[in-house]
């Protein structure tokens, strides 16, 4: 059956020393405590090697926020998948809306990056989500549909189970607007139908389905409490400990 996750991304935030701190110190408290799902911190990638040497990965894995959409050469600044998988780190964000909207993040670029991240080992957090103004005008479930199968469905049925999705709401993220249970329930029980018509119930079924925006200590329980969320992508909550360890608990 699919595992429930809380993940952390870090987005452009703390400095190494911080970041290294950070990770420790969510490294003691998970050793400290028995939970009911994964645990992940998605790290800037100058934080993945310092990071990876403090935490035990048994208790607590490591991934990137984004991959190159080329497997190594003349790409100045770009950071490659074999790079990322040569750090440690089991997992990487892929098509956050952040990079969707600042960076012009398409489909057709995303297909790249998560066969190159598959290529190397990594897990794929694979990010989908409508705007407000999407949201508004009623065509989010068309929206978030089209996102999974332009990115996605060119997998084989086994690459896709290997594949984490996490629906985050571009209106919720960053902005305290957190989706209501009920919002968040109906969209994932609507990603995983679509998984279903094309790769069958049982892939879909073993599918997580994270919801990510605005996720916080105080909500996440009830997020977490509904069939078809599968735990969470933490931004802000993220960068303390107590807070990313209350959402942690909340399953
Ligand atoms: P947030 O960010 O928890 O700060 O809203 C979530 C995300 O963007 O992954």
């Amino acid at each position: 059956m699919r595992k429930n996750i809380v993940a952390g991304n870090w987005k452009m935030n703390t400095t190494v020393a911080e970041g290294v701190a950070l990770a420790k110190e969510v490294n003691e408290a998970l050793k400290g405590s028995k939970t009911n799902c994964d645990v992940v911190i998605c790290v800037p990638f100058t934080h993945l090697c310092p990071v990876a040497d403090v935490i035990d990965s048994n208790v607590l894995g490591l991934g990137a926020e984004n991959c190159a959409d080329h497997e190594k050469g003349a790409y100045t600044g770009e950071v490659s998948a074999s790079m990322i998988a040569s750090t440690g780190a089991g997992y990487v964000i892929l098509g956050h809306s952040e990079r969707r909207q600042y960076y012009g993040e398409t489909s057709e670029t995303l297909r790249e990056k998560v066969a190159l991240a598959l290529a190397n080992g990594l897990t794929p957090i694979f990010c989908i989500g409508e705007v407000l103004e999407e949201r508004e005008n009623d065509t989010f479930n068309d929206v978030v549909a089209r996102q999974v199968e332009e990115g996605l469905f060119n997998l084989s049925a086994e690459d896709f189970g290997k594949i984490v999705l996490a629906y985050e709401p571009v209106w919720a993220i960053g902005t305290g607007k957190t989706a209501t249970a009920e919002q968040a329930e109906d969209m994932h029980a609507h990603i995983r139908s679509v998984i279903a018509g094309k790769y069958g119930q049982e892939v879909a079924d073993n599918t997580s389905i994270l919801y990510g925006g605005s996720c916080k200590p105080s909500n996440a329980a009830e997020l977490f409490a509904k069939p078809d969320v599968d735990g969470g992508l933490i931004g802000g909550a993220a960068l303390k400990c107590a807070d990313f360890m209350g959402i942690v608990n909340a399953f």
